[in-house]
């Protein structure tokens, strides 16, 4: 690892101070506090050496570890479809919110979740992942993943290990989950998934878009790499998509090596008389610069700076944000299910879930010790079916229809008709999306504002 200067290590302090702080540099010109927008696509060689060192990532002179190279730069800056200066804020306050070695920004959501699995699987590779997922990722792995020749299978019960254990083949390269998978908030049980992928040498995959690491940092409870749609509740405002992964840094690739399973883009010289990526970083960095390197640099989802900029801002006030929207979510859902057009609730962090101890053990439990946190986005199923869907969207205000989850405002959306309506509908019953069922993302909005609103939706329903 390189040398951090002691003013830019943030190790040892909390999470609301580091998610102000973390990746901020001296701008040594103006002494801005802000780290500023980086719009540049490429940058200046100092001289030929420097030229060398960036794009070879060795010494030309004098050491790598030297102390005048700091991470606070992006590894190796050379063009931003690698590496930018503001992108690289974002990459280590993300990095040390989820408690990981180092993440790599890119474009969007989907780009994470593709380009992080890239990085481990390539055609004739299989993945392991839990059925119930974003759609555009079910979407994703059986479209494009398919023609790649990257096979995805799912395990619908994902308490039985029994099913785990028959869907992991020798050339399994990831198990893949979600936190707390929308639209039913269905939460997973990751010290599960973690043990599982353990005993396979198996790298775990989590996208913790909708957990936030203000809730769950999943690297904590067995995971080694998380993915984020950045577009959600990182930049907060609903202002630019955009994505991330971030490496834990804890896997051990040498012992999946010994057993087997390969992972040539870490493990692999480019060619004879080269050092592999894994020799070159060692085991916490080679995944991350492996991703950067060879697969965002290759196929080039980079983020735009500016919305590098937007996600470094929003992260300043996740917590914050978090607590209300967690909040206002665990009001709304318990009177939901208190009202007479409505048949169910799917929130896992209300005591009447059947996923309530499980929510409780890895989300905790709020101020009165009566919901456990799980977050903002959950479903509803009005009475009615279709019709009832129909009728309590139209009759409401606040809550804006449209496709999203994890802004500051309020949204609604009916999965079946939209998310959803392109799986056959023996997927959709089992995944219980059901004609009647509702996402909502709950925004930071009055929460009386909130209920009143769903109030004017649901008396649509009545008048049916
Ligand atoms: C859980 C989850 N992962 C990934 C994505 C994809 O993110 P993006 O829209 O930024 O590509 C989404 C989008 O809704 C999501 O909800």
């Amino acid at each position: 690892m390189t040398a951090v200067r002691p003013e830019y290590d943030w190790a040892g302090y909390g999470f609301d101070t580091r998610q102000v702080h973390v990746g901020e540099y001296a701008d040594r010109n103006h002494g801005v506090r802000v780290p500023p927008l980086a719009l540049s696509a490429g940058y200046v060689f100092e001289d030929f050496d420097d030229c060398v060192e960036r794009f070879q990532g060795r010494p030309a002179r004098g050491s790598m570890d030297a102390p005048d190279l700091f991470p606070q730069e992006p590894p190796s800056a050379i063009y931003s479809r690698q590496g930018n200066p503001t992108n690289s804020v974002a990459e280590q306050r993300l990095a040390s919110l989820e408690g990981g070695a180092e993440a790599v920004a890119v474009s969007s959501g989907q780009a994470a979740i593709s380009s992080a699995l890239f990085t481990l699987a390539q055609s004739g590779d299989h993945i392991v992942s839990t059925a119930s997922i974003y759609g555009g990722t079910r979407i994703l792995f059986g479209r494009s993943f398919k023609r790649f020749g990257i096979d995805v299978d799912y395990v619908w019960d994902a308490n039985d290990d029994a099913e785990w254990e028959a869907m992991i083949r020798p050339n399994t390269k990831a198990i893949y989950t979600e936190t707390i998978p929308n639209p039913r908030n269905d939460v997973t049980d990751l010290h599960r998934f973690a043990s599982i992928a353990a005993k396979y040498n198996l790298p775990l995959v989590v996208d913790n878009t909708v957990g936030t690491p203000a809730l769950i940092r999943p690297i904590e409870h067995g995971a080694n790499i998380v993915v984020h749609s950045t577009t959600k509740f990182l930049t907060g405002h609903g202002t630019a998509v955009g994505g991330a992964i971030v490496d834990g840094g804890t896997f051990d690739w040498s012992a999946a090596e010994s057993v087997g399973r390969s992972y040539p883009l870490l493990s692999k010289a480019p060619r004879a008389g080269a050092r592999s990526i894994l020799e070159r970083f060692g085991p916490e960095h080679a995944y991350a610069r492996a991703a950067r390197e060879q697969v965002v640099n290759d196929i080039g989802p980079a983020l735009s700076p500016f919305s590098g900029f937007l996600l470094q801002q929003g992260m300043e006030t996740l917590s914050l944000r978090m607590e209300r929207h967690v909040a206002s979510s665990q009001r709304i859902a318990a009177w939901l299910e208190t009202q007479p057009e409505v048949e169910s609730v799917g929130y896992a962090g209300l005591p009447s879930s059947p996923l309530f101890d499980l929510a409780v053990r890895d989300y905790g439990l709020d101020a009165s010790g009566t919901y456990a946190n799980t977050g903002s986005v959950f479903s509803v199923t009005v009475r009615g079916g279709i019709e009832g869907a129909r009728a309590f969207t139209n009759g409401l205000r606040v809550f804006s229809r449209m496709t999203g989850i994890g802004d500051t405002r309020s949204m609604i959306i009916h999965p079946g008709t939209s998310t959803h309506a392109s799986f056959a509908p023996e997927i959709n019953e089992r995944l219980g999306i059901t004609p009647g069922l509702l996402r909502l993302s709950v925004g930071i909005e009055n929460v009386e504002d909130l209920i009143a609103d769903l109030r004017s939706g649901l008396d649509q329903v009545a008048a049916l």
